[in-house]
């Protein structure tokens, strides 16, 4: 049996998270630059068949469950087949997908039928001119048609719905993502802003942490603890009164890495141990140059032998990740 995916703190890494391309159909202010970026060659992305065989490779070293992420994915010809074959692989728990939604009611019942199983669709307001100030594209009523759709494929359940929150915009809309929460099986969960947008306007102070939104949320609604995985990005809690759920992702104020069992992989194939990472491994080239799986496993146990203990966000003379948020995969 080839050797496990252990890091050198002891955290078995059973998370794999794959971004399938690097291109969106959004500009969100807070990860992509208004004019997009140099987008990856059609001959630098991992084909479907590369991106199997490093899931396989993976799945024998302990990884139970993978994401697929973009830029956003649904935009990758053929995202569905690709879901299709990872779900097939025996071994594998569990295939989620993020994505912004805007494709989803034309893609929902592909996907489904493919077999995914768990979705999260970003959504960070419901006023469609801001929606347009920060997606920077006027598209409030796809994603919400979206979200409808999904509604009708009770195989992909939960339907989370990430909120990026943002102090100055996101407070005047905390109370009716709560009542979205209470009215539809979305589970939704509040995301503290990170620093690794294209524009660089990240700054401390735009933090708006998950605590002062619990605390706007419980005066009103009163929120009950849920058990949850301590690997996971998020801490749950139900509504007292049994109407539904939300979320909160604190990576800033309460940072998760102690438990963190994730890896990445970007779209043109570079191995990364952390979303915060300065260095990356390339996978693609050993992928080209006709090396066995053992040998890209190998590989791959090295480089999670040297994953970072944890971000340094907070601390002085934090170092900014080697690429933005739409080049990783989030
Ligand atoms: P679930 O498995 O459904 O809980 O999904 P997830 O939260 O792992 O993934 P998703 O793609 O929905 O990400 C939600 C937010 O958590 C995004 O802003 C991610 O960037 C962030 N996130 C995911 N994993 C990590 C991580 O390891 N570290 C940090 N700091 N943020 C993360
Ligand atoms: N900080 C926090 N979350 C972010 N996302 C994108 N950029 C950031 C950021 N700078 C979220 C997206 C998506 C998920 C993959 O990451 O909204 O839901
Ligand atoms: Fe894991 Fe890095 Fe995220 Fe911390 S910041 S939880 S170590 S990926």
């Amino acid at each position: 049996h080839p050797q496990k995916f252990i890091d050198s703190f002891g955290r078995h890494i059973e998370d794999l998270r794959i971004s399938v391309i690097d291109k969106c159909n959004f500009r969100c202010t807070y990860c992509m630059p208004a004019e997009g970026l140099p987008w990856l060659k059609k001959s630098e992305l991992l084909t479907f068949d590369e991106i199997e065989r490093l899931v396989r490779i993976s799945v024998e070293r302990g990884i139970k469950s993978v994401r697929v992420t973009g830029g956003e994915p649904t935009v990758r010809a053929g995202l569905p087949e690709l879901i299709h074959r990872l779900v097939n692989i025996p071994g594998l728990e569990d295939v989620s997908l993020t994505t912004n939604g805007f494709l989803l009611r034309k893609m929902a019942k592909d996907l489904a039928e493919a077999g995914l199983t768990r979705i999260n669709v970003s959504l960070d307001t419901l006023v469609r001119e801001k929606f347009q100030h920060i997606t920077r594209r006027d598209h409030l009523s796809e994603v919400l048609a979206g979200l409808e759709e999904l509604e009708k494929y009770p195989s992909i359940r939960p339907i989370k719905i990430n909120t990026v929150a943002i102090r100055g915009f996101t407070e005047p809309e905390v109370l009716d993502f709560a009542r979205l929460a209470r009215r539809k099986p979305y589970v939704v969960r509040f995301i503290e802003f990170m620093p690794l947008d294209a524009d660089q306007t990240w700054s401390p102070d735009k933090i708006l942490t998950g605590r002062e939104i619990f605390e706007m949320i419980n005066a009103v609604y009163p929120l009950v603890p849920v058990d949850t995985d301590p690997s996971s990005t998020s801490r749950v809690y139900r509504f007292a009164d049994g109407k539904g759920e939300i979320g909160f992702i604190n990576p800033v104020s309460e940072p998760f890495c102690s438990t963190c069992n994730r890896i990445r992989i970007t779209a043109d194939g570079q191995l990364r141990t952390c979303l915060f990472s300065t260095w990356e491994t390339d996978l693609r080239t050993p992928l080209r140059s006709g090396m066995s799986d053992d040998q890209i496993g190998e590989i791959m146990l090295q480089a999670i032998k040297k994953k970072e203990m944890k971000h340094k966000i907070n601390e002085p003379g934090f170092v900014r990740a080697s690429r933005t948020m739409s080049q990783i995969g989030g």
